[in-house]
């Protein structure tokens, strides 16, 4: 496995690749979420690439950016395994150098959901992941549904740039609770963790109305607020029953919706979703 991390080492590594070659991106302090990436990219690409990089600029000023979990060793010793080709960690100074002044932007499918309560937040992902993208000339790209909007956002720039990338999304991995993995769990404690698996059983409850026959957007909604009510520990950031593709909050489920919330438990934030189809 190469380890690379400047922009002539990555260029030097890149030239040994068979193609095609798969891109997985992430900031670290990896998890089962991560790996099932990986997995599929070592299905599906002759070479793989995992990157990891904390990226600064999506973290706004009062966010976790100092507290982010880091451990390059553990995450190494988990990659190797699973047969990665090469991992690329730049350093902040190679992904923006003294100068820096260039920013890629997805104007529309950022405003509401995560982007409403994170100014900044997506215009720093798009300009990272293009850097990756640029950089690594990937064939294609693996992401989460985890993150719901940040594979909408990434597949919009992707065909509005003309990156000549396949975005592929793989399913959210959750604990056997349902909690999905994410790298900020490890900030709750054992009573915050077992009040997290609330997100799961909202969403649960939600999609039971909905296999039921409910449509009104409003009352899915409701739904999942009163099941967050009910646990202590949590607190709604928001709460959304929106359609899949534009992200416009519904009155009435008809095609693919998304179902999504972010919540507070502590001062942890954790976000979750459900696809209805
Ligand atoms: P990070 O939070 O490290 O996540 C890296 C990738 O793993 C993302 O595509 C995310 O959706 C996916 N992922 C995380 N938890 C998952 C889970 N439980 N199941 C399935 N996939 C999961 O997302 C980022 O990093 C950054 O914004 C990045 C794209 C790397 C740009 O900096």
């Amino acid at each position: 496995m190469m380890i690379v991390t400047s922009m002539d080492e990555l260029r030097i590594g890149r030239a040994m690749l068979d193609e095609p070659v798969g891109l997985v991106p992430t900031m670290g302090f990896l998890h089962e979420g991560h790996l099932s990436l990986v997995r599929k990219a070592k299905e599906e690409c002759l070479s793989v690439v995992v990157s990891i990089f904390v990226n600064p600029t999506q973290f706004s000023p009062s966010e976790d950016l100092d507290v982010y979990p880091r451990d390059l060793e553990r995450d190494l010793r988990l990659l190797d395994p699973l047969g990665v080709n090469m991992v690329w960690t730049p350093t902040p100074d190679v992904m923006y150098p003294p100068g820096f002044q260039t920013w890629v932007e997805v104007e529309k499918l950022t405003q509401p959901l995560e982007g409403a309560r994170r100014p900044g937040h997506f215009r720093g992902v798009t300009t990272v992941v293009s850097k990756l993208f640029a950089g690594l000339q990937p064939q294609r790209a693996y992401f989460g549904q985890k993150d719901a909007q940040q594979a909408a956002v990434i597949r919009r720039m992707t065909n509005d740039m003309n990156f000549p990338i396949d975005i592929v999304v793989c399913p959210i991995v959750r604990e056997e609770d349902g909690l999905a993995m994410s790298s900020r769990n490890k900030n709750l404690d054992p009573q915050q963790r077992q009040a997290a698996t609330v997100l799961y059983r909202a969403l649960t409850e939600a999609r039971q109305a909905y296999d039921a026959g409910q449509r009104g957007a409003g009352e899915l909604r409701r739904i999942m607020e009163d099941v967050i009510a009910g646990e202590p520990l949590a607190k709604v950031q928001y709460i959304s029953c929106a359609d899949y593709d534009s992200l416009d909050e519904l009155e009435t489920v008809q095609g693919k919706a998304l179902l999504s919330m972010a919540v507070y438990v502590g001062k942890t934030r954790l976000i979750d979703n459900f696809v209805l189809q």
